[in-house]
């Protein structure tokens, strides 16, 4: 038997709880040995839960229990969650988490310390929610060169923009109901800001690539001055307006990873994920391109990702399967400014100020524009270019586009 403690009791805590105790039979099968769940750490007593008995609130229990072996860590943030993590390492147990905070944060470090301990650390749970994806990146695509990932990585932005692109709410209109059907965060400006999708970009551009990515060295930029005006012209050209996390991997071996929204066209399958499901599409010179699609949060999709992993550590007492990268620094990756895509540029200006700045440009036209509105594509070109040529033109709304 193996014997697990849960540490947070919130959202996808409970749904791990849950999900262990309705699949305990097959779980057993699976595994080849039943996983019982022996302790929760949580902050309150949960008098009308069913996992009443099981709640401590002191994590040296936990830490000083030898039949403990796997600690799965759902408490989120760096500060906790991160000690935990490290004494539950150094004390010989398995940790599977959720958190990817701490994963962008400290990857490299619990991974290591995993590794001399000889346990698995393991974060399949930690993007994409359900979809299964840390996996498939270092096993099931492991023979290919992976050149880049591209991928709508958080499901509460996908509903905001979702929502203002069908049923043509204002931001903030969308973002209350985001939060009202639980899929923002409790602190929403992680999700509407890019800092989650962030982190999990930076968690898969580590995976892909081999180095520690750290979420500074990847420039980040939200959805939150994304308007409907912007929204409108995006379906006039085609497209539609998704936040997207992209890391690609220079020929200099030097990695370039940010989070900004772009403008894609209706043809891509990034642009049909819609709601709160995420979709990620990877690059290999075997391959060529893959995509993972599914629900990208949630209670219940989370948890069985989390499971999962639980389960692929108990079947691994012996045989450890480790994930891995190397250490990061300031030489692993370049700035965003370096990469080249359309732009698109909305502003009040007369086009022939836009076609003398640009050269070409594909001009667009929303239904009821004011007459001094001008709104364009440009050629594929690096933000400070853009910004030269720009010079003093009066733009309110500057989005990258997807080539
Ligand atoms: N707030 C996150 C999202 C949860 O909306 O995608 C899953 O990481």
């Amino acid at each position: 038997m193996i014997q697990v403690a849960i540490m947070g009791f919130g959202t996808v805590g409970s749904g791990v709880a849950e999900v262990i105790a309705r699949h305990s039979g097959s779980i057993a099968e699976k595994v080849a040995t039943p996983i019982r769940l022996k302790y929760i750490l949580a902050r309150h007593d949960y008098p009308d839960s069913p996992f009443r008995d099981l709640i401590v609130q002191d994590f040296s229990i936990i830490e000083n229990d030898p039949e403990v072996e796997v600690v799965v860590e759902t408490i989120g943030g760096v500060g906790a969650a991160l000690d935990y993590t490290r004494r539950a390492l150094k004390a010989g147990k398995n940790v599977v988490t959720s958190n990817k905070e701490l994963v962008a944060e400290h990857g490299y470090e619990l991974l290591q310390l995993a590794r001399r301990n000889n346990l698995n650390y393991l974060f399949e749970a930690s993007v994409g929610g359900g979809i299964p994806i840390i996996r498939p990146i270092s096993q099931c695509l492991a023979a290919n060169s992976l050149t880049e990932i591209c991928g709508i990585l958080n499901g509460t932005t996908n509903y905001i923009l979702t929502r203002m692109i069908r049923a043509g709410l204002p931001f903030d209109l969308a973002l209350r109901e985001a939060q009202e059907k639980g899929y923002a965060e409790r602190d929403p400006s992680a999700d509407i800001e890019g800092r989650d999708a962030c982190r999990k970009i930076c968690i898969l551009a580590s995976l892909a690539f081999g180095r520690h990515i750290y979420p500074r060295q990847a420039d980040t930029e939200g959805i939150t001055h994304i308007a409907l005006e912007d929204v409108r012209c995006a379906g006039e050209g085609g497209r539609k307006i998704k936040l997207l996390g992209r890391a690609m991997l220079r020929p200099d071996k030097k990695v370039c990873a940010y989070v900004a929204p772009h403008l894609v066209n209706q043809d891509s399958p990034l642009a049909n994920v819609e709601d709160v499901f995420n979709g990620i599409m990877v690059k290999g010179d075997a391959i060529g391109e893959v995509m993972f699609y599914g629900p990208g949060a949630g209670k219940l999709p989370t948890a069985s990702a989390v499971v999962a992993d639980v389960m692929d550590a108990a079947r691994h007492m012996q045989s450890k399967k480790y994930l891995t990268w190397g250490p990061g620094g300031d030489d692993a990756a370049v700035s965003s400014d370096t990469v080249e895509t359309g732009w698109y540029i909305r502003g009040a200006f007369p086009e022939p100020k836009a076609r003398r700045a640009f050269g070409e440009a594909h001009f667009l036209r929303r239904e009821d524009a004011p007459a001094e509105e001008t709104a364009f594509l440009t050629r594929p070109m690096t933000r400070p270019e853009l910004l030269r040529r720009l010079g003093d033109l009066p733009a309110q709304s500057i989005i990258r586009v997807l080539n």
